[in-house]
């Protein structure tokens, strides 16, 4: 076997790990990315759609390729609902040019991710699909190693100048990170997933609705003019074929009193499973974590994509500096830098999912004290304010 060369390493073609790999090509530093899953696979797998304002600009600069403003809908807002103290339905808007002057794109990440993948093999990128890297060594020296299988089925070793893990929660890179004594990190679980369907009808609504209602949580959300994306809240352990798709439309409608739901043939459902994680640690040697392999947040407020691109742009910084200028300023100042932003959405994810979901153990007081915050919010402006500025995305970190 014959080992192969290269500057960086990325295992993971996902939204970070080919946002890595372009920022470092305008830098000239070249890279080659990998990904167990077939091209098809990570086209085809339908993931969240709220990329946020300076995502946005970021993605529409990538090559010819991004259909991102063209394609993608731009959103001025959303709706919080929640039952009012009479019995009936409050709505209100959170207007979010009004409040931030940005806006956040509705376009969902498989169609972020044909875009990347066109514009990053136009550019000339060595990118493998089907290829499974089995390990990681060597990160404390300067020539990191990552042994694999090739789509060929032949084994295959890269020696690069340093190792990224893009690879998504279940990361091979994280144990040369962390260690396999330090493996792990910051966790929290919650009593609840989502249920989601796509369904073949015009949207209900102009904007997305986030229903606290009295029989639990629903997001109503889209795709296109035809198809809407929309969520419940459900037992973790529920099984997406057990309902039938009247007993779905009843559970949605039930869930956002006020609103009349557009029905029409659902032709995908899913459980989306909750977790908040962090891993211990960002960097070790040279290898780094960028995206869900460092972090994990549930979906209430579509995070995951936004901040998988706010470590990818510090990372780029970092790894500029010590390929071409020589210095590890910049990687060791990563961890800590990252984790600024990487909590703040933490917390902006957790509280969206802990203020408009139904707690299973909430007594009446909890109850009433949730419906006390959601008016909190609605009803200040400095507390809209914070929602939108988290919601359309604090401005990305421009040095290190
Ligand atoms: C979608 C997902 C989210 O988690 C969210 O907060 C908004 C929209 C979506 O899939 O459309």
């Amino acid at each position: 076997m014959t080992t192969e060369h290269t500057r960086v390493a990325i295992v993971g073609a996902g939204p970070a790990g080919l946002v890595l790999s372009h920022l470092l090509a305008q830098a000239g530093v070249e890279s080659i990315v990998l990904d167990q899953r077939s091209r098809e696979d990570i086209e085809g797998t339908i993931r969240a759609g709220i990329v946020e304002h300076g995502a946005a600009e970021l993605l529409a600069g990538i090559g010819d390729t991004s259909r991102i403003y063209t394609a993608g809908h731009r959103h001025d807002g959303i709706e919080l609902h929640f039952p009012a103290p009479d019995g009936g339905t409050e709505a209100h808007r959170i207007d979010f040019p009004g409040l931030t002057g940005r806006s956040v794109w509705l376009y969902p990440q498989h169609e972020v991710l044909i875009d990347l993948i066109a514009a990053r093999l136009a550019d000339g990128q060595d990118l493998r699909f089907s290829t499974t890297v089995d390990r990681v060594e060597g990160v404390e020296s300067d020539r990191p190693r990552i042994f694999g299988t090739g789509a060929d089925g032949q084994p295959f070793e890269i020696e690069a100048e340093f190792v990224v893990g893009a690879d998504g929660s279940h990361s091979v890179v994280r144990p040369a990170v962390t260690g396999p004594s330090r493996a792990g990190g910051y966790f929290r679980e919650y009593p609840f997933a989502w249920f989601g369907i796509l369904c073949e009808a015009p949207p209900s609504a102009p904007e997305l609705i986030y229903s606290n209602s009295a029989d639990g949580f629903a997001l109503i959300s889209q795709r296109s003019d035809t198809v809407q994306r929309m969520y419940f809240q459900c037992d973790p352990e529920a099984d997406a074929d057990a309902l039938s798709d009247a007993q779905i439309w009843d559970i949605l409608q039930k869930r956002t009193p006020g609103t009349e739901l557009n029905e029409g043939p659902i032709f995908q459902r899913d459980v989306l499973r909750f977790r908040s994680f962090v891993s211990h640690e960002l960097r070790h040697g040279r290898a780094a974590l960028v995206g869900d392999a460092a972090h994990t947040v549930p979906p209430t407020g579509a995070k995951g994509m936004n901040l998988a691109i706010g470590d990818v742009i510090l990372l780029d910084q970092a790894l500029q500096e010590l390929l071409l200028r020589g210095s590890e300023r910049g990687l060791d100042a990563y961890a800590a830098e990252a984790s600024k932003r990487i909590w703040k959405s933490q917390h902006f994810s957790w509280w969206m999912t802990s203020m408009l979901h139904l707690q299973p153990e909430a007594n009446e007081f909890d109850r009433l004290r949730q419906l006390g915050e959601l008016r909190s919010v609605v009803e200040s402006e400095a507390g809209r304010k914070y929602l939108a500025e988290a919601y359309t995305g604090w401005p990305y970190a421009t040095s290190l």
